[in-house]
């Protein structure tokens, strides 16, 4: 089999392609043909050495995928050959809260990851994905819809009737879009450009606002929301946002701490933050109850994924490159 490894921590150039033997499942332990896998943010980071969680010189890139179950081990009951499946993004959090511990075992960082044609796995790594999607489609699951989802529901879930923000046009943000829509919420995206601002509308969002054009899109926020401000954001910014997000905010409204994509940085203000009353809440992707839980409402209403494009397994470089032009629109994918 064919199989990716990041030999050094620098450059796209780094990722050797390697012919392999296909291995073996164990007793509890399922043999995945990996039909697709997506790229997010933190792979960039990884590839460029920027990754805050170790990475072994020589591992499987990418913690997202979507494939078939070809085998499987004689302990395995929860699944059959044939099955189409996606990995959870941390293959030991099942459910309940998150433990520093499951922050340290994540597929293509600390574990070899799923840039590879074949691949056996626990069986309780996987869940099944949604008829209606292609395995380019399930494959952009796993790290940022599962993100959007744990965003948006939690411990008070965005309900009919509430206003939520999204930042940018990448993948957790589309996906906070779709879902948010879902949920029957009112949608204002910020992004980098007026060409995006009407991709952003197409897909959906009820306002868009172009944060290059009108820098103060927190007090853009009040105004389309009569000064009340919106009841959930889910913010990847980071240091660049955080500040314009607590007075984005209502009263008693959450901000989704999810990403850390801009290095601008503005000081918080502490009297703003505790008069505006935001819950602050950090968001470590979700576990694999959550995926199933997102599973059953992308099922129920096809949600179709918004993929920007999908490139052959012998071009995976080319996929890293397209993504680090930061052009794309929702989820770059690999066809294995
Ligand atoms: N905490 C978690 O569990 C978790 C899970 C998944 C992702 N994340 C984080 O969430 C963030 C988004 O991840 P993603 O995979 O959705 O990213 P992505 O697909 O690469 O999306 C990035 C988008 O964000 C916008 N952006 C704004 N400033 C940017 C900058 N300085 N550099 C690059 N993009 C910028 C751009 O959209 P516009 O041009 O439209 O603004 C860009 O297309 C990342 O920081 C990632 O590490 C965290």
């Amino acid at each position: 089999m064919q199989t990716y490894r990041l030999e050094r921590f620098s450059t796209i150039d780094d990722l050797v392609l390697h012919t392999e033997d296909i291995p073996q499942p164990r007793a509890n332990e399922v043999l995945v043909r990996v039909r697709a896998s997506s790229l997010n943010f933190r792979d960039l980071m990884i590839v460029n050495g920027h990754y805050p969680m170790s990475s072994e010189p020589g591992h499987i890139p990418l913690s997202d995928s979507a494939g078939e179950i070809v085998e499987i081990g004689n302990a395995v009951t929860r699944f059959k050959i044939g099955d189409r499946v996606a990995n959870t993004f941390f293959p030991r959090w099942f459910g309940g809260r998150f433990e520093m511990a499951y922050a340290h075992e994540q597929y293509g960082s600390d574990r070899d990851g799923w840039l590879t044609e074949y691949k056996a796995v626990d069986q309780e790594t996987l869940v099944s994905i949604p008829a209606h999607l292609s395995f380019e489609q399930a494959a952009t699951l796993p790290c940022a819809a599962v993100t959007a989802w744990s965003a948006l529901s939690g411990p008070t879930p965005v309900t009919a009737g509430d206003t939520v923000l999204t930042q940018g046009t990448g993948g957790v943000s589309l996906f906070a879009l779709q879902l948010a829509k879902l949920c029957g919420a009112r949608v204002i995206a910020i992004t980098s450009s007026d060409d995006k601002v009407a991709k952003l509308k197409a897909l959906g969002a009820d306002d868009a606002i172009n944060y290059t054009a009108i820098p103060n899109w927190d007090q853009a926020i009040r105004e389309l929301t009569e000064g009340r401000g919106v009841d959930r954001i889910v913010e990847v910014g980071g240091t660049g946002t955080l500040a314009k997000s607590i007075r984005a905010t209502a009263l008693g409204g959450e901000i989704s701490i999810i990403g850390l994509l801009s290095s601008a940085s503005e000081q918080i203000d502490f009297m703003q933050l505790f008069m505006g009353g935001a819950t602050l809440r950090r968001i470590a992707v979700g576990s694999r109850d959550d995926f199933d839980l997102m599973n059953r409402a992308i099922a129920q209403h096809r949600l179709q994924p918004i993929v920007d494009c999908v490139y052959p397994f012998a071009q995976a470089k080319d996929a890293w490159r397209h993504f680090e032009r930061r052009g794309h629109i929702g989820k770059v994918v690999i066809a294995h």
